[in-house]
């Protein structure tokens, strides 16, 4: 379970067969039981499935933020789960999170231009004028105007601050995020604009990103592939695009003819769907390109 191929080939994450128990005394709950995918560099997977089903504890296993019970995590072919606190601090300029409530994740004593020095302080050698450079970069390239750095969190909307957390992240050229719902709690309006910075930093920086939402509409457009979690299994897991154009599992089909669309043609597909649904039929029979488990 813990052995270490570091070869350079490995795939940027690697989950194989995880399990995350919590324990509460002598009482045990088993919250994410056998999940398996793979993350490439720069592409995007979008984890979704209703709320408890286990999305966010697998976010916080490769944090080293809940156990690892079983199976593995390997990150560049390193095993996460068993690696030394000292070790997994060194890797921490790689792997960043953004998480759903920019309030409760930012300082809001400390000024944004302090909150994004932060993470430099700690992985890179630059001089004052470079950090400053980095942090009014940074700011700009969130959309958020130059003037912000100066400024407390309260000060913000919420959207503004999520761009805050988005800098932050991202700041210390990260390579992987994990992204836990972190549109969720924005306007409707704002979590478009939010989105389309997200896709537009991922693009540009070259991130892998685990997008964790309960919402198939908000992860459709930004991932390459997804894993659908119900009851922490993974009912059904492949390429976005095959998936929406052929929902093998009936639950993945009730997920996306849940979430509406703005494109009229992918609405009258979803319609169909959800008639085939209710009639007991099952979605288009082809060749089927999806894992099922
Ligand atoms: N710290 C914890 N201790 C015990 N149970 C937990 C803890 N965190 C989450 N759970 C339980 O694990 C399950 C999965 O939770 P979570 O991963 O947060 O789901 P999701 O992010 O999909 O909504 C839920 O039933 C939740 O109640
Ligand atoms: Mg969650």
């Amino acid at each position: 379970m813990s052995t270490t191929t570091r070869t350079n080939d490995a795939p940027l994450l690697e989950v194989t067969d995880l399990v995350v128990d919590y324990r509460n005394g002598r009482r045990s709950y088993r919250a994410v039981r056998g999940v398996s995918f793979k993350l490439e560099r720069g592409r995007t997977m979008g984890l979704v499935g209703e709320s408890g089903s286990g999305k966010s504890t697998i976010g916080r296993a490769i944090l080293g933020l809940a156990p690892v019970t079983d199976g593995s995590v390997r990150f560049r072919g390193d095993e996460l789960a068993t690696m030394k606190r000292s070790q997994r601090r060194a890797l921490s300029d790689q792997i960043q999170v953004i998480f759903q409530d920019p309030y409760s994740s930012l300082d809001i004593t400390k000024t944004i231009g302090y909150t994004l020095a932060e993470p430099l302080n700690h992985h890179e050698r630059l001089t004052r004028e470079q950090t400053h450079q980095r942090i009014r970069d940074m700011v700009r390239r969130v959309g958020l105007p130059e003037e912000s750095i100066h400024r407390y969190p309260a000060q913000f909307s919420g959207g503004q601050r999520q761009r805050i957390a988005i800098a932050r992240a991202l700041i210390g050229n990260p390579t992987f995020v994990v992204c836990d719902e972190p549109v969720s709690a924005l306007d409707l309006s704002i979590q478009a604009e939010v989105m389309n910075l997200l896709a537009e930093l991922q693009k540009s920086m070259g991130l892998a990103l685990l997008f964790i939402s309960h919402d198939l509409s908000v992860v459709r457009h930004i991932s390459d592939d997804l894993v659908v979690l119900k009851d922490g299994l993974a009912v059904e897991q492949g390429s976005a695009e095959d998936m929406y154009a052929n929902p093998s599992h009936p639950y993945t089909q009730s997920l996306l003819a849940a979430s509406p669309v703005p494109d009229p043609q992918a609405q009258a597909e979803r319609r169909r769907l959800r008639q085939a649904a209710a009639a007991g039929s099952h979605a288009p029979t082809q060749t089927p390109t999806l894992e099922r488990i």
